[in-house]
């Protein structure tokens, strides 16, 4: 039986990625695709999902827009990252499928009540949405069959030196997210930042055919970072999450206790990650087996047949 999913993301290419995945794994059901603002606006990570609903023959699966911006402060966005579309230079077709009437956050919490212990909750953006769901329905955290992110990190940040960009776009849901009673699957940037896309791995995405050369290796090639010296490529890090739900086995991970700092002058968005508590509310991935990631991950893709 393959795994159901929920993908809450905010694509995003790498997001965009994730998506592909989780649409090609035979192994995996994607079930539902929520959207928030992040990378872009609401409005742009809505329509690209969309477009890439219909670009990758998901029609039948819903998606439903959700929060525009963090719970409290200011909209922040990565579209120097991502581009002004938040997809990078790729163009696709208009959906002609409109996005579903039911609110993220209803759907969240109706799919999963439908269905508790069995489908498993993937969050690849900012937490917005899932700390609203988890205020209008706190049994979510006993309904979800795993609840995975991408976010964080327990050395670093990528958008100020301790702050990861999921989180850093709105601490204050993330620390309700980890505060809520579920155990987190914190896929942070020190497991992410393996999943480097070189020169081989864009070669392997171009020999996906069409998908590859319209689609993956543009996405995942789109942003370089002038500021890194030792730039080797970008990382794919919400593919890791979604990754990380079919193939654990890929994964050495540790528990943690994780808290986030919502008030520091310097470090609001940091995820506290504590690897000696005694009281775990996480489990954080810290080592990723990457040759066997790219077999899996290449695998999956190429599976997937490109409408458009
Ligand atoms: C995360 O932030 C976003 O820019 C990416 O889509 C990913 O989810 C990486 O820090
Ligand atoms: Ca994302």
């Amino acid at each position: 039986m393959p795994k159901k999913l929920i993908l809450d993301c905010d694509p995003g290419l790498d997001d965009a990625l994730a998506l592909l995945l989780a649409h090609g794994d035979s192994d995996l059901e994607l079930v539902a695709v929520t959207t928030v603002g992040g990378n872009v606006s609401l409005a742009n990570t809505t329509r690209n999902a969309l477009q890439l609903r219909e670009y990758f023959g998901f029609d039948d699966v819903p998606v439903a827009a959700g929060a525009a911006g963090p719970l409290t402060g200011p909209v922040v966005d990565a579209a120097y990252v991502h581009g002004a579309s938040g997809l990078g230079n790729v163009t696709l077709a208009e959906p002609r499928l409109a996005a579903s009437e039911i609110p993220a956050v209803d759907l969240i919490i109706s799919t999963l009540a439908e269905a508790p212990g069995t489908i498993h909750l993937v969050a690849t953006g900012p937490l917005t949405n899932i700390a609203l769901a988890l205020r209008k329905e706190p049994r979510i955290v006993d309904w979800a069959a795993s609840f995975i992110i991408m976010g964080g990190s327990y050395t670093r940040g990528n958008t100020t030196p301790s702050a990861e960009f999921n989180i850093y776009a709105d601490p204050d849901a993330a620390a309700e997210v980890f505060r809520a009673g579920w155990t987190v699957v914190m896929v942070g940037l020190d497991l992410t930042l393996q999943a480097v896309v070189n020169e081989p791995i864009v070669a392997r995405m171009h020999a996906l055919g069409s998908l590859g050369t319209d689609l993956v290796a543009p996405l995942a090639t789109f942003w370089t970072n002038p500021l890194d010296d030792d730039w080797d490529g970008q990382a794919l890090h919400d593919v890791c999450a979604v990754a990380y739900l079919a193939r654990t086995d890929l994964f050495v991970s540790k528990p943690a206790r994780v808290e986030v700092e919502t008030t520091g002058e310097f470090t609001r968005g940091m995820t506290v990650v504590d690897f000696h508590s005694t009281s775990p509310n996480a489990i954080v991935p810290t080592k990723l087996d990457v040759a066997r990631f790219w077999d899996y991950v290449h695998d999956a893709w190429g599976t997937v047949t490109p409408h458009g």
